[in-house]
């Protein structure tokens, strides 16, 4: 398989034998797998002799999306969990002990920005946050002897920050440090951070992965020594594991993987020039614009920009928030990744529970707008697009940025 193309092995990668043999992977809707003998089960236990022991740490089915997925990212080893944040906290147990530290950009998902802001603590541990992750020399300013990784999303979710992965990974290099890389919003099929550096790479296997948003699911992808020991170590006493039949749809999402990319950045690509040129919008997150920051970097590392995108309206929170609840073809929805076009308001779901403040830092406004670009047709999505602007009106109103006081109690 490792000589074939990305589209081959994302159909036929992983698989070993199953009998009888059948076009979809089976699903071992199992929890225990019954040994011949005592003896039989000794040797699996010890792993002298192959074999599955208990749903928790190993089953058939999720151990196809394990290997196929290390075979996408180009590591030695996978393995699944529950949903991306367990994937990451799995990671960070395993990686960090009690003082240690990870260094991390702070333009990242809310649910990572709360497990390193609230959750390390909690262990004993902490992060060191880089509030300017463009540079390279703040990344190395942060890192302290007790640092033990570097984690970086890129794209990031919601503000598209960008992060130049060679150079970050050249850092983390000349320090020992391993480098993860978040890849949930590129996938494999668009962006492959090991080949670029880095050491380890995380999914929210929730989004374009699975891709019709039907299943939540994690994966760590990495060399053998950090994937086993959170096998071991982590997952086992944990408990997060990715359910069978989770793991099925998400080999399922993998087959139509770069056909739907494809798409997605095409017609983000569309929306993206639309909105530019609306007089209602101030700024536009897109790394495929040309006159995005970050456009030449996109060239450098990424075979297409995905179609996660956001923009400044020229209005308020409400104002925002009533653009919104104009739109017919997009589904207002805390999610990303999937067939169906999605918009959801930061300010007001995913990161609220950050405060004003922490999310202004991490370049969200209260009038932010974020799209998750499907694969409809594009006419469709620009005449929604076109219509919520009309009720809206076409010239600003002249308010104060406002925020309801509303306190926000979750980070979904
Ligand atoms: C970039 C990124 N990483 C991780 C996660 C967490 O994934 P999950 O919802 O599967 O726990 C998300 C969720 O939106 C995300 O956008």
């Amino acid at each position: 398989m490792t000589d074939h193309g990305f589209d081959t092995k994302a159909i036929h990668a992983g698989i070993t034998s199953f009998q009888p043999d059948s076009m979809s992977v089976p699903i071992y809707q199992s929890v225990a797998y019954p040994y011949l003998d005592a003896q039989e089960a000794a040797a699996i236990f010890t792993g002298e002799k192959p074999g599955f022991t208990y749903g928790r740490w190993d089953n058939p089915t999720v151990q196809v999306f394990e290997n196929r997925m290390a075979a996408l990212e180009n590591t030695e080893g996978a393995i699944a969990a529950a949903s991306g944040m367990s994937a990451i906290f799995l990671l960070t147990h395993h990686l960090l002990g009690a003082g240690d530290a990870v260094v991390s950009s702070n333009r990242v998902y809310g649910g990572t920005f709360g497990l390193f802001d609230v959750g390390l603590p909690r262990m004993g541990a902490k992060v060191n946050w880089v509030t300017n992750p463009e540079s390279i020399e703040a990344w190395a300013a942060a890192i302290t002897p007790r640092t033990k990784f570097l984690f970086v999303e890129t794209p990031s979710n919601p503000a598209l920050f960008v992060a130049d992965i060679p150079a970050l990974a050249a850092l983390a290099k000349s320090r020992r440090l391993p480098l993860v890389v978040d890849n949930t919003i590129t996938t494999p099929a668009l962006q492959q951070p090991t080949r670029l550096g880095a050491d380890v790479v995380v999914h929210s296997t929730t989004k374009y992965i699975c891709g019709n948003g039907s299943s939540l699911g994690g994966i760590v992808c990495g060399p053998k020594s950090i994937v086993e020991g959170i096998r071991q170590n982590g997952i086992r006493y944990l408990g997060p594991a990715m359910s069978p039949m989770n793991a099925w749809l998400s080999l399922i999402g993998l087959e139509t993987l770069s056909l739907r990319m494809g798409k997605h950045c095409r017609n983000a690509q569309a929306v993206a020039e639309y909105l530019e040129q609306h007089p209602r919008v101030t700024k536009v997150n897109y790394p495929g614009l040309a006159s995005n920051p970050y456009h030449k970097l996109v060239a450098a590392q990424m075979k297409g920009c995905s179609s996660l995108l956001s923009f400044e309206l020229d209005g308020n929170y409400e104002q925002a928030t009533r653009f919104i609840d104009a739109l017919k073809v997009l589904t207002h929805a805390t999610h990303l990744g999937t067939c169906r076009s999605i918009v959801t308001h930061p300010a007001s779901t995913t990161h609220s529970a950050m405060g004003e403040a922490q999310m202004r830092k991490a370049g969200i406004s209260p009038s932010m707008v974020r799209f998750s670009i499907g694969i409809e047709d594009e006419r469709d999505l620009l005449a929604d697009l076109e219509q919520a602007f009309d009720r809206i009106g076409k010239q600003p109103a002249k308010q104060p940025a406002k925020k309801p006081a509303r306190k926000a109690v979750s980070r979904t």
